[in-house]
């Protein structure tokens, strides 16, 4: 992060801290239809448009240690296999043998030296490609170099494995705007995977990101935690094209420091801003950061069902800080805020679900929600039922990437 970031998100904080309303000029943000969280014509559309056609966060390369290594990720619903190859590269491919659709992984995590089918033994290599068919004779004119491993988009951002399964997506570094550039003083080649969690909760994955992406709710759900330490007012959106957002909140004192994680070792070359204050960025969809110089918790949102979402939290830190014994109370301490967040979670979706909600009514400290509805109808484009439409306004309010 270059320090006319910085000091352009100080700049924003203390202004928020003084306004008195939102800027002359902005609109007031018309209701978001409650039908985007109910409506099965309006969820398969998110699932084909956003969900399969997005880079979504799949693992640490830590969590692949050799070549040969693979894991099983199937947050879209398809199988996948991430696999590290004999040259190091990560590669994604989906689990379908090329002959009759049999698994060519049936464990969810290993370590193999390719991949070979069950059912009637074709065989891979650890790049995806066929170099074995039982009976060969029998299939006169079958050209194996075509009948690989259907390989998925998979990129990195440091050591961040990121899937995609539109082959025609841009390039993920060039997808996420400006993130990169606030991230490159994070040293993130070096960052270890520290471990993670999953939470199952009863609601519409939206209803609970919602909540990630705003503070007006800190005084009411967070008295005794985030609130004593993050001052709310003083909260500065920033939003980017492709949906992205970051939300830069002020410490209340300059001095408080995460009691959690006194003492551990820090990102050396992580600006001040990390240590002194709260930046949470939204990798659009469902990626929200709040980055700490001396741990950085990735909150992943997954849509089970329309009415059931997992919770994921992912936690890196320098190497220096793998073994720290903090970790377990530092875990414990953040999945306590989580349980915060999430309290309402399953009422608000009997709510969404019973007739006697019409929609969400955003105040402009909540527009990073209306920006998230609105690029979700960018992606899906014109199949957007009329009624389930969110007016594209913010477009002014976008900061260039
Ligand atoms: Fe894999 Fe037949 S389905 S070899």
């Amino acid at each position: 992060m270059r320090a006319e970031i910085e000091n352009s998100l100080f700049a924003g904080m203390r202004h928020e801290q003084e306004r008195e309303g939102p800027p002359e000029g902005f609109p007031p943000l018309p209701m978001i239809p409650v039908g985007r969280y109910t409506d099965p014509r309006f969820l398969e559309l998110e699932r084909i448009h956003l969900w399969r056609r997005s880079w979504l966060y799949a693992m640490h390369s830590d969590e692949l240690p050799k070549p040969g290594s693979f894991r099983m990720w199937r947050k879209t619903g398809a199988p996948i296999i991430v696999v590290r190859g004999k040259d190091d590269r990560i590669r994604a491919f989906y689990n379908a043998c090329a002959h009759r659709g049999a698994p060519l992984v049936e464990n969810e995590a290993g370590h193999t030296q390719g991949f070979f089918c069950r059912y009637h033994g074709w065989t891979y290599d650890l790049s995806g490609r066929l170099i074995a068919v039982r009976e060969k004779r029998d299939f006169p004119g079958l050209d194996m170099g075509c009948k690989g491993l259907k390989e998925i988009r998979c990129e990195r951002l440091g050591n961040w494995v990121f899937i995609n399964e539109d082959r025609d997506a841009p390039p993920l570094l060039d997808s996420l705007g400006p993130i990169p550039r606030h991230f490159d003083n994070l040293q993130l080649e070096t960052l270890r995977f520290i471990g993670s969690k999953s939470f199952d909760i009863a609601c519409n994955v939206k209803v609970l990101l919602d909540a990630f992406l705003e503070t007006y709710h800190l005084k009411s759900i967070h008295p005794q935690t985030v609130d004593r330490f993050l001052d709310s007012r003083g909260t500065f959106n920033v939003l980017w094209p492709n949906g992205h957002s970051l939300m830069a909140t002020p410490h209340r004192r300059a001095e408080w420091r995460d009691p959690g994680a006194v003492g551990m070792p820090e990102i050396a070359s992580a600006e001040r801003i990390y240590a002194h204050q709260n930046l949470s960025y939204n990798v659009y969809p469902n990626l929200v950061t709040p980055i700490s110089s001396t741990g950085i918790p990735f909150c992943l949102f997954w849509p089970k069902s329309a009415r059931e979402m997992t919770v994921e939290v992912h936690w890196f830190a320098p190497e220096a800080a793998q073994d720290h014994e903090l970790w377990p109370t530092r875990m414990a301490n953040f999945e306590r805020i989580l349980e915060e967040d999430t309290q309402f979670a399953p009422r608000i979706q009997e709510s969404v679900e019973s007739g006697g909600f019409e929609g969400l009514v955003l105040s402009y400290q909540e527009r990073r929600i209306y920006h998230w509805h609105e690029e979700l109808d960018r992606r899906i484009g014109a199949a957007v039922p009329e009624d389930l439409r969110v007016k594209p306004l913010l477009a002014p309010w976008v900061e260039a990437a």
